[in-house]
């Protein structure tokens, strides 16, 4: 009773310096990851499209898109630092089930780094068969964070093209976008949007949307 007492400042002062520490180590890993891809944008403005990773709020809300009763891979497009990936991996999506395709070296550098577990590839998403080593009627969803508007629609195309042959009838492409004011999605080709969620607390603020194939 009385050592509680006794105890009491030094585990309270313990107690607030680990909430400072993990409060600053989080903010180093925002910092850092920011730097990285702000480094990434000054080299490749138009592929990388963005000057810090997505809010936690809007990497969650393109995580729960995905169904959870249905087997079957889970393929993310542009991971960068990793927001998305982390969101994925919080909602419950296996490490065995997803993997991850990023442009950049320095980026799948990273990201290998910080994600030991995950299969990273690098590559270019208009190679998409290529690169990945799977069944196209084994993915579940495919998770884009590709900069589809200041990408060249030439390389747009062709990325939509990989998607489309991979993605089974029933699968789900969930891509976000910046343009929140237009009241018209721009359409993808070979897509039907189903779904859309705004976040206005991004930077900037960012709409998440999930399009099916158009079947002909
Ligand atoms: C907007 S950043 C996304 C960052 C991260 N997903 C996030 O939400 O914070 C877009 C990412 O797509 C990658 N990228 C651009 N074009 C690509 C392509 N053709 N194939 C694969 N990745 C590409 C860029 O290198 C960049 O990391």
């Amino acid at each position: 009773m009385y050592l509680e007492y006794i105890l009491y400042p030094f585990l309270s002062t313990s107690k607030l310096c680990y909430y400072y520490l993990m409060k600053s180590t989080k903010l180093t890993k925002t910092f850092t990851q920011t730097m990285l891809l702000l480094k990434e944008f000054w080299k490749h403005p138009q592929k990388v499209g963005a000057i810090c990773p997505s809010s936690p709020r809007l990497a969650r809300v393109m995580a729960r898109q995905i169904d959870k009763t249905r087997d079957g891979w889970i393929i993310e497009i542009g991971a960068g630092t990793g927001a998305v990936t982390e969101a994925l991996l919080d909602e419950g999506v296996s490490p065995s089930q997803l993997i991850v395709v990023e442009q950049s070296e320095s980026l799948v550098d990273y990201l290998r780094d910080r994600f030991s577990t995950l299969q990273v590839i690098q590559g270019d998403a208009a190679n998409l068969r290529q690169l990945i080593p799977v069944d196209s009627q084994k993915i579940n969803a495919i998770v884009s964070s590709l900069p589809m508007l200041s990408l060249p629609p030439e390389q747009v195309s062709s990325i939509l093209k990989e998607f489309y042959a991979l993605l089974p009838a029933d699968g789900k492409l969930i891509q976000y976008t910046y343009d929140v004011l237009s009241p018209k999605a721009k359409p993808l080709e070979g897509f039907i949007l189903v779904k859309t969620y705004s976040i206005w607390l991004n930077v900037p603020p960012a709409k998440v949307q999930v399009f099916r194939k158009k079947l002909t």
